[in-house]
């Protein structure tokens, strides 16, 4: 059966998940309208890919109508996504991420409650030591971006309540894949281990290395999404994004080693503000929503990462 094409309007959608999410909808036939004001995107993610970008910031209420006119779906990707970055620089993050939520959120309103998918964080659940994180614990953000993550969640559950505006907000765990950039200050681990092992050099960890992380291939993450879209999913507690994998960065050292097929050097920094220690997802929301959702395992996601990152050189 060929579903209907919907009209997506994808902000933050020339950044590294947002532009593969676009690659995914654009390639199953869906209009896809990018709002972007490239502060970390790049114009480039989205070449060849069908999507109209519009040039402009989520803090801008003009913006937001001039792209949502039309649509049926809002994926809101748009953030200041960088813990050091939010440690450095808090207001900014405050402002885009928490403001620039409740300002899509209206947008969405004014546009007909629209569907509205928020790519929360699960930067959330900070200092709360328990493993797995369910969604019923109690939030501990460590970091201004596990915080302004919060609270964006926070408005587009409320708005979801107040307004009845159909939402599902997610709560991604490390996604990385191709274009991940290495290069910013605040790149995070895999494209700066991938990056570093393939130009020689030796991997910078931060703290021990036994912290651990529950990594997700952006394609699992864009699939489960472009469902989310055409099954109009929405819910109206948080949903974890990820498939319950924990991965020291000692052990990721050494599975990239395994595919690159030599051992690599590691070199101990001092461990980051803002760091969580361990962080692993528990699925059972997003399986009791997303039945035939399956994780793209670990190795083959680095091995796509690797293959990308090689074509960059
Ligand atoms: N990558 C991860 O591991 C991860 C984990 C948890 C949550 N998230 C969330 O997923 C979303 C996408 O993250 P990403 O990794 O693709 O980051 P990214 O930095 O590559 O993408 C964010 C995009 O938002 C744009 N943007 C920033 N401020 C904006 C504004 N005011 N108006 C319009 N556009 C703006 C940037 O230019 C960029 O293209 C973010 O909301 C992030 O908080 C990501």
């Amino acid at each position: 059966m060929l579903l209907p094409a919907l009209r997506i309007v994808v902000t933050g959608g020339a950044g590294f998940i947002g532009a593969n999410l676009c690659a995914r909808l654009a390639t199953a036939g869906h209009e896809v309208t990018v709002l972007d004001d490239l502060s970390t995107g790049d114009a480039q993610n989205l070449h060849g890919i069908a999507a109209r970008l519009h040039v402009g910031s989520i803090l801008d209420p003009a913006a937001l109508d001039q792209v949502c006119d039309g649509a049926d779906a809002i994926v809101h990707l748009a953030a200041i996504g960088s813990v050091p970055r939010s440690v450095a620089h808090p207001m900014p993050t405050l402002a885009a991420n928490a403001a620039g939520t409740a300002e899509v959120l209206e947008a969405a309103r004014r546009h007909g409650n629209l569907h509205v998918v928020f790519s929360g964080s699960s930067s959330v659940y900070g200092a709360n030591p328990e493993l797995p994180k369910h969604e019923g614990l109690l939030p501990q953000p460590v970091s201004p971006y596990g915080a302004s993550k919060l609270a964006a969640e926070a408005y587009a559950l409320a708005w979801a309540h107040t307004y009845n505006l159909p939402v599902l907000a997610f709560r991604f765990f490390n996604v990385f894949g191709p274009l991940q950039s290495p290069e910013h200050a605040y790149a995070a681990v895999i494209p700066r281990f991938v990056d570093a092992a393939l130009a020689g050099r030796p991997l910078t960890v931060h703290g021990d290395g036994q912290q651990s992380r529950d990594f997700t291939f952006v394609h699992t993450v864009t699939a489960v999404i472009e469902d989310a879209l055409v099954r109009r999913v929405t819910s109206s507690t948080p949903v974890n994004l990820a498939f319950g994998g924990r991965v020291t960065l000692l052990h990721l050292a050494a599975e990239l080693g395994s595919l690159l097929g030599r051992q690599l050097d590691v070199v101990h920094e001092p461990a980051r503000a803002g760091d969580v220690r361990h962080s692993q997802a528990a699925n059972d929301r997003l399986a009791a929503l997303f039945p035939t959702a399956t994780a793209v395992p670990l190795r083959d996601g680095l091995q796509a990462t690797i293959d990308w990152m090689r074509t960059r050189a």
